[in-house]
């Protein structure tokens, strides 16, 4: 199994502060935000580990995490020139990730308490082929996306409406998800969105409609740390999570 860190975009919810640093930069507690996926990663056995960065940026993760022998993992680094959307970001890890094997994506800006671990186990019981996401209850999904689940089979999810005005359940589509390699002939099947970014959501509805989209949902706090209130409580909540 191995990681992958998803960390381009342009960070303009936190402007200013991202005019100067990249968001996965910017302080959480006493770390810059990127270490907690890559512990998260680490804690849950996965040592090698991809970072997508942009250009911009990309002498301060050097500078800071070096090979990533201090924090315990093997770093690559690969550049997303612009932000092109997650989607991809995410295919700039082909040729990474090797036939057969399987990975877990996670966006930058995503900030979680529970331990990888069970996820994983479960997703590798999974055929291949598929793929999982990771949910949480929120108070308000509309600025994520929101699953609609299967009436069928309650383990899979049939849609995933992005940022609806109107959800239709309560839960948001973290950004933490499960692949194998299929899925970067899944990113070649999609197009531009309107906002002309390779939407990760229509890359999780292919696979939707192939019944092939199954999640758990994560026990303890997350937070995607979009905005400078979710950033400051992040760094009260993961205060203990790195020494
Ligand atoms: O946080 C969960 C949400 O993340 C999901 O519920 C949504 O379905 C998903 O689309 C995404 O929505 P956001 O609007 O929060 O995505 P955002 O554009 O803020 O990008 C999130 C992270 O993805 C960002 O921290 C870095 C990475 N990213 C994003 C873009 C657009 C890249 O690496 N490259 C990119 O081009």
């Amino acid at each position: 199994m191995k990681g992958v860190i998803l960390a381009g975009g342009t960070g303009t919810r936190l402007y200013p502060l991202t005019r100067l640093m990249n968001k996965h930069l910017l302080p959480v507690g006493k770390y810059p935000m990127v270490c907690y996926g890559i512990e998260r990663l680490r804690q849950g056995g996965i040592t090698d580990i991809l970072l997508v960065i942009s250009k911009q940026s990309a002498g301060q993760y050097t500078d800071f995490l070096g090979s990533g022998a201090e924090f315990g993992v093997s770093l690559t680094y690969k550049i997303q020139e612009a932000a092109g959307g997650i989607a991809e970001a995410l295919e700039l890890a082909e040729g990474f990730i090797l036939p057969g094997e399987r990975f877990v994506v996670l966006l930058g800006d995503n900030l979680f308490k529970d331990s990888l671990e069970p996820y994983v186990k479960s997703y590798l019981q999974q055929p291949a082929g598929t793929a999982k996401v990771l949910l949480k209850p929120v108070e308000d999904a509309r600025r994520y996306g929101v699953p609609v689940f299967d009436s069928a089979d309650a383990s899979l999810i049939a849609y995933i409406e992005e940022k609806p005005e109107q959800p239709k359940t309560k839960f948001c589509v973290t950004g933490i998800y499960m692949y194998d390699e299929a899925v970067f002939d899944i990113i070649r099947r999609i197009s531009p969105s309107r906002r002309g970014e390779l939407e990760i959501t229509d890359v999780n509805n292919l696979y939707a409609v192939e019944r092939k989209l199954s999640y758990d949902v994560l026990q303890g706090w997350w937070s995607d740390a979009g905005t400078f209130q979710s950033l400051r409580e992040a760094g009260d909540k993961l205060r203990d999570t790195l020494p």
